[in-house]
């Protein structure tokens, strides 16, 4: 598949922002998971880093491939993370939790001097919104958060799993896909969704990419902010 291969190009490329001693911040996805694959080759070669995985499924994945592994409470400084992303606009604003764990993404990104973000061509958008934003929600709130959501012009509807019911995330919440079509204000609906009552986290992530990695058929894009 042409998309899975650009998404293993921009993981390969990342590596170059990993140095030997690093604690490294792994993020969750298809194309996250292209980097920790990678990453475990370079362990097993001989690179020393420490990782901090940013989901159950990614700490699984770094164990299966016998990457070390620390946690924010042994440390919580980390140097670089790599992760994916949803959407990515011109302004490196990202919308992340497409696969449901951007509560503990956001919480590595905000302790990450470096945050790199890979994705294949496809998550680059002039403007933010096409992709349904997830807004990660406790339980008991769901429905008021959802209704209060509703009103600032999304369609909201609950993440369900295979089994039809609620996506219960790795800190046992519920998620809100909220489709907004375009949010042409993404700082101030951040804030707004911050203030609410019952939200956890959402998965506007702004001013907190340093590097946004695409990958173009075989070419890679870098964008700086
Ligand atoms: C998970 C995420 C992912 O990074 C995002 O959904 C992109 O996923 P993929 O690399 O599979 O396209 O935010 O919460």
């Amino acid at each position: 598949m042409a998309n899975d291969q650009e998404k293993e190009a921009a993981a390969r490329a990342s590596l170059q922002f990993v140095k030997d001693g690093q604690v490294v911040g792994l993020g969750t996805g298809s194309t996250a998971a292209h980097f920790i694959k990678l990453l475990g080759e370079q362990v097993k070669n001989g690179l020393r880093i420490r990782g901090i995985p940013t989901s159950v499924r990614s700490r699984e994945l770094a164990e299966s491939l016998g990457i070390p592994l620390t946690t924010l409470d042994e440390c919580q400084e980390i140097a670089v993370t790599v992760d994916g992303a949803d959407e990515v606009d011109p302004q490196l604003r990202l919308i992340k939790g497409g696969g449901g764990a951007m509560l503990r993404e956001k919480v590595v990104a905000s302790a990450t001097k470096l945050l790199v973000i890979v994705a294949d061509a496809s998550k680059q958008v002039p403007v933010l919104g096409k992709f349904p934003l997830p807004v990660e929600v406790i339980p008991f709130a769901q429905a008021l958060v959802a209704k209060r959501i509703a009103a600032l012009g999304a369609d909201v509807s609950v993440r369900t799993g295979a089994d039809g019911k609620p996506y219960v995330t790795d800190e046992k919440n519920h998620i809100l896909d909220c489709r907004f079509g375009q949010i042409p204000d993404a700082d101030g609906l951040a804030r707004q969704l911050s203030e609410m009552p019952g939200v956890v986290e959402h998965g506007l992530f702004i001013g907190m990419a340093s590097v946004v990695l695409f990958a173009r058929g075989s070419e890679i894009v870098e964008l700086r902010r």
